[in-house]
């Protein structure tokens, strides 16, 4: 804001309301202040936050200059019919290598980009520049991360790694395993999310959403007699979290449809119905073969996915992508948490046209801008939870209970404890545990209680206490500053989380549940990234 408040009083115009917008305009003004010598300003200001940027200008022909911050960024290198193995910074950044041969450079943000072109890469790092002129590239770096200044870099005497084996490691970064990267990745990758969705008003306060995908479609859902939300597992949890908040702002009547059991019944859907298409990969074949039942019903068909171009999303009539980046690891974890910010700014875009007017939809946004924060904050609970995991890691079995807006929670904790650490778990809906679950408890089963503060609250309260009268070996996940309050006896271990919005503590609740299922399948020795027995979009029936 600060930035752009400098850029339009030097009269510079904005099309659009993303901070993207932002960064070419002030690298224009940048370079003006400098050849007209207009006394800069706006030249001391930094950019905040994570990016990679290129940049190419027709000021500067044949020129390309990258940098980065948080964001991940690669250089990758290619000699022509170069087999060699060995690898020398100069001369591999030169224009010409040993053999004289022409050079190709890639950049990218993702090793996966540019394997199929070259194995050898630079891994860029924070306050570095990239500057490729007339074939060769220099690399400078500025001496602290406050001042601007860029040193010729003899000090970037690191190699070129060569991705063959390494590729793996390379992708994952400073990660063990890329389940536990992209757990970690999620304020980030809700930051991609939300990012020219969540329209900025003044003082860090949000005023509106935008979802491209949607505009010219938002009156038929508007319209339509029933959301449906059609999923499978983790994006059937995912829109299952989401589903009070998108009833309570639409109005609108919301099913829920696990996709094969959709086709299985062959469930009525009729022309005024909106199916909503949930699906990570896009390409879910279950979702898939709705989606086609779907369409032949006559209803608008809404998809919301993490790949551009899949399946889901050129088959459905309109929708959102989630760019969550992209999600290696078979158990999904950031694709669930952007799935829900996502399905709830698309409740807010259904909820009125004037949304700014209104508290209650104010108060969802303002608490999405803060998201990514929050989600950093709890994932300070990573120790915890890994001390946690060491407790229970020769456990037969994990109850979860939870309700309301964390139904969803306890069925999505129980799915990743089980899909990866191979640990049969059990999400219930509190409502339901004495008609059944409660014959389970004794001293030994462990049980996950998510009580954090909601309108269902004193209900969780007294879910504990019921638990606690039959011995029950508690973990409770409460808000903040609630561990005396939940628990006064103390006998219960607690997992203390931020509170946000009720419609968004199911994206910070999940988060300390997914280390947990992390750290249980390290420790039992299991595969993290590749389950027994699963692949990562199920793509057949
Ligand atoms: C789009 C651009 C984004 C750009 C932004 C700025 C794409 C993929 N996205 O994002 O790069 O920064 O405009 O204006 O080019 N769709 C489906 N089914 C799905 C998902 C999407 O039909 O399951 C359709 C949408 O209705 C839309 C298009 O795909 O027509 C792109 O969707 P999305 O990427 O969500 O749109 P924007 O956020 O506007
Ligand atoms: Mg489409």
């Amino acid at each position: 804001m600060d930035l752009k408040e400098t850029l339009l009083k030097y009269g510079f115009h904005f099309e659009s309301d993303t901070d993207t917008e932002v960064i070419p305009k002030l690298a224009k003004f940048v370079h003006d202040s400098l050849n007209e010598d207009l006394g800069s300003d706006g030249g001391d200001k930094q950019l905040e936050g994570a990016y990679a940027l290129i940049f190419k200008s027709p000021y500067y022909p044949n020129e390309l200059v990258a940098c980065k911050r948080g964001s991940p960024l690669l250089l990758g290198v290619k000699e022509t019919g170069d087999m060699r193995t060995d690898i020398n910074v100069e001369s591999d950044l030169s224009a010409e290598g040993h053999h004289g041969k022409p050079k190709e450079y890639y950049l990218a943000s993702d090793a996966n980009a540019i394997v199929e072109h070259t194995r050898r890469v630079l891994v860029i790092e924070d306050n570095e520049v990239v500057h490729m002129k007339d074939g060769a590239v220099h690399i400078f770096k500025s001496d602290s991360d406050k001042s601007r200044r860029l040193l010729r870099p003899a000090s970037v005497q690191r190699g070129l790694s060569t991705l063959e084996m390494e590729v793996e490691q390379i992708r994952k970064g400073n990660f063990e395993h890329f389940m536990q990267k992209e757990i970690h990745e999620q304020p980030d990758s809700l930051t991609m999310t939300m990012r020219g969705r969540l329209i900025r008003g003044g003082e860090q306060k949000a005023k509106g959403i935008l979802l491209g995908g949607l505009k010219d479609h938002l009156k038929t859902m508007r319209r339509s007699r029933r959301i449906l939300f059609i999923g499978c597992g983790t994006s059937y949890n995912a829109a299952l979290a989401a589903r009070p908040v998108v009833e309570e702002l639409s109005g609108i009547p919301v099913t829920m449809e696990i996709a094969s059991d959709l086709l299985d019944r062959q469930g009525p859907i009729y022309r005024e119905d909106t199916a909503i298409f949930v699906s990570q990969s896009g390409e879910t074949a279950d979702t898939l073969q709705a989606l086609e039942y779907a369409k032949s019903n006559g209803a608008l068909c809404v998809g919301i996915t993490n790949t551009v171009g899949s399946a889901i999303a050129r088959g459905t009539h309109c929708g959102i992508h989630l760019n969550a980046g992209c999600e290696i690891g078979v158990a999904s974890t950031k694709a669930y948490t952007s799935q829900i910010a996502v399905i709830v700014m698309l409740a807010l875009a259904l909820g009125d046209d004037s949304l700014s007017t209104q508290q209650r939809p104010n108060a969802i946004m303002d608490n999405l801008y803060n998201l990514p924060s929050k989600v950093r904050d709890v994932l300070k609970l990573d120790k915890d939870m890994k001390e946690l995991a060491a407790l229970l890691m020769d456990e037969q079995s994990l109850l979860v209970f939870g309700r309301g807006y964390n139904y969803a929670t306890a069925l999505e904790c129980a799915l990743k404890v089980k899909e990866v650490s191979l640990m049969h778990a059990e999400g219930i809906v509190a409502g339901e545990m004495k008609h059944g679950p409660l014959a389970l408890v004794d001293e030994t089963l462990p049980i996950i209680v998510i009580a954090t503060r909601d309108a269902s609250l004193n209900k969780q309260q007294s879910v504990i206490q019921q638990l606690k009268a039959r011995k029950g070996r508690l973990i409770v996940m409460c808000t903040e500053g609630d561990a005396e309050f939940m628990c006064p006896d103390r006998t219960c271990r607690i997992i203390e989380v931020p509170k946000v919005h009720d419609c968004l503590q199911p994206i910070i609740n999940i988060v300390p549940l997914q280390l947990l299922a992390y750290h249980l399948t390290v420790f039992r020795g299991f595969n993290v990234d590749q389950p027994r027995n699963l692949a990562k979009s199920v793509t057949t029936q």
